[in-house]
């Protein structure tokens, strides 16, 4: 009897979704609203712990907004350049390293500090007061950066440097020419270094430190290939490429360990891109992918981060964070 109702109520859910499939929609996704001008919300950093669910998103503009929960939504929290002012650059889409354009970001939980990869200004940190974000040692010549992620237990922090965004004015003929001059970089807080591990990347987007800090997943938007550079061990300082996934940009581990990474798909019949989010582990096996065609038709997402049982999407052509339920 009870198996009876039970299917009677599954039966009913179903033909409900069949009819309206809009609630099916507004039930997985919804969208939070960046603040008025302010567009491409790259990536997302969340503060530690699973309690407090406020995170930290970097806009064209240069700004770092801070989200504080749907009552309260998105305040200014910090920005990168040193002669940023809010009446030239808020709402702008890029005027260069006087507004700045924080790209990757990513928490020290223990220090509380708040990596930022910036377009312009390198790599750079911001402590939990916010305001100017300093600069980051030397950070390798002062080269931008496109992706960060912090090893947890050392503090080292791994960042990528987007070969060809190098120069803005040519930025786009870089996919065109296959640019192959990124890299994969290593500051050490302790010694206040900076390191290069591996040169010659197409375009590494992303960057992702295994939770016991052997090895980190790079991913190169450029060739189409995801590799795992290993730190530690008898093959440190080598790497082997364990995906072909086409366009993956950024790669954010779970609590479990492993790993969310955006990329795309290509359409048979038109060649165009679907943005997807991919479940993959430490070998590139991909478990699990998230089709976001529905709420970003063919604009490509940059970062899928999973917090609380959802993921958060980032993307350089949006107005709102993404939140999908699964
Ligand atoms: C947004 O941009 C429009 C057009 O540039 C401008 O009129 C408006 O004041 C801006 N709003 C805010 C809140 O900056
Ligand atoms: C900021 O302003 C100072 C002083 O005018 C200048 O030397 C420096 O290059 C500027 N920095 C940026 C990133 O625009
Ligand atoms: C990029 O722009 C710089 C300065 O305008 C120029 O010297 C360089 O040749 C350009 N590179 C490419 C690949 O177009
Ligand atoms: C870049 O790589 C693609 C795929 O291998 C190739 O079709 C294209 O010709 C290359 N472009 C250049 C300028 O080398
Ligand atoms: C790596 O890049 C450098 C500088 O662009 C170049 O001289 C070198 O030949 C490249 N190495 C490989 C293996 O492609
Ligand atoms: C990467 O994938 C994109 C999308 O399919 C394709 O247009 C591009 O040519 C690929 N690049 C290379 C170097 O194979």
């Amino acid at each position: 009897m009870a198996y009876i109702v039970s299917l009677t109520k599954l039966m009913t859910i179903f033909l409900i979704l069949i009819c309206f499939p809009s609630m099916l929609l507004s039930q997985s996704f919804r969208s939070l609203q960046l603040p008025p001008n302010a567009t491409g919300p790259e990536s997302i950093a969340f503060e530690s712990g699973p309690i407090t669910g406020r995170f930290y998103v970097g806009v064209a503009d240069g700004r770092i907004l801070q989200y504080n929960g749907p009552r309260d939504g998105f305040r200014d929290f910090g920005f990168t350049g040193p002669n940023r002012s809010k009446r030239v650059c808020d709402g702008t889409t890029g005027l260069g390293p006087i507004c700045g354009r924080p790209l990757g970001l990513a928490f020290h939980y223990s220090s509380n500090k708040l990596y930022i990869c910036d377009r312009y200004l390198g790599l750079m940190v911001l402590g939990s007061a916010g305001k100017q974000a300093t600069q980051v040692s030397a950070a390798a010549d002062g080269q931008p950066c496109k992706a960060v992620d912090v090893h947890q237990l050392t503090g080292n922090v791994l960042f990528t440097d987007f070969g060809f965004l190098r120069d803005p004015r040519n930025a786009s003929n870089a996919l065109n020419t296959n640019d192959s001059k990124g890299r994969l970089l290593m500051y050490e807080p302790s010694t206040d270094r900076v390191t290069v591990l591996m040169k010659n990347l197409s375009g590494p987007a992303g960057v992702a430190v295994s939770q016991d800090g052997t090895y980190a997943l790079v991913s190169n938007f450029i060739s189409n290939n995801t590799i795992r550079f290993w730190l530690r061990g008898p093959r440190a300082n080598t790497y082997d490429s364990i995906n072909f996934q086409e366009r993956p940009d950024d790669i954010k581990r779970t609590v479990l360990g492993d790993f969310w990474r955006a990329a795309a798909t290509v359409k048979q019949q038109t060649q165009s891109l679907v943005p997807v989010g991919q479940r993959m582990n430490g070998f590139g096996r991909v478990y699990r992918t998230v089709n976001f065609e529905p709420w970003y038709e063919n604009q490509l997402i940059s970062e899928v981060q999973e917090f609380g049982g959802e993921l958060y999407v980032g993307s350089r052509f949006t107005t709102f964070v993404g939140v999908y339920r699964f």
